[in-house]
């Protein structure tokens, strides 16, 4: 039986309604090979078991949390105050102010607690796992390998349009 790979990268989002947001995550985590898990936990609605993830990750093998959130999204900033793991945020739109409030919640840490916050919405979610390739790729070669393919056609897309 094929040995199951362990998980590097855990993708946690706030609510079921940021998925459709963080499936452009999931793409390129899967192009890429990288082992992930997806888990819905917000801060502010399920604070304990929020709390208990992040403690447990290290052990678990886990590498790098990606963490997104809309509204009031304190979702990376308490993942990271209960790890030493590097938490990447994606600070997701919603109404009425269409995702300034995330992206000054997930931005704004107060030293010490640093949160690598991406831009709003599905960019950011693109950027959260090219910025995870990029940090596992400094352990991992084939990792490396697919980032390097993945931007040299990046590249060579952009020039022919
Ligand atoms: C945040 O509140 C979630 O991350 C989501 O972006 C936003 C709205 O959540 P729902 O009311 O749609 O569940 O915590």
């Amino acid at each position: 039986m094929k040995k199951k790979n362990k998980v590097l990268v855990g993708v946690i989002v706030g609510s079921r309604s940021d998925l459709p947001f963080m499936e452009e995550t999931i793409k390129i985590l899967k192009s890429f090979e990288i082992p992930y898990e997806l888990k819905v936990l917000s801060a502010h609605r399920n604070p304990a078991e929020t709390s208990e993830y992040a403690k447990k990750a290290e052990k678990r093998g886990i590498k790098l949390i990606i963490a997104a959130a809309g509204l009031s999204a304190h979702l990376a900033g308490a993942l990271a105050a209960k790890t030493i793991l590097p938490v990447i945020g994606v600070p997701l739109p919603s109404e009425p102010l269409g995702g300034i409030d995330s992206f000054l919640s997930t931005l704004q840490m107060p030293s010490g607690v640093p949160v690598a916050t991406m831009s709003i919405g599905k960019a950011g979610a693109r950027n959260s796992a090219i910025l995870a390739a990029e940090i596992l790729s400094l352990k991992y070669p084939r990792i490396k390998k697919r980032l390097r393919e993945y931007k040299k056609k990046m590249a060579t897309t952009n020039l022919a349009n």
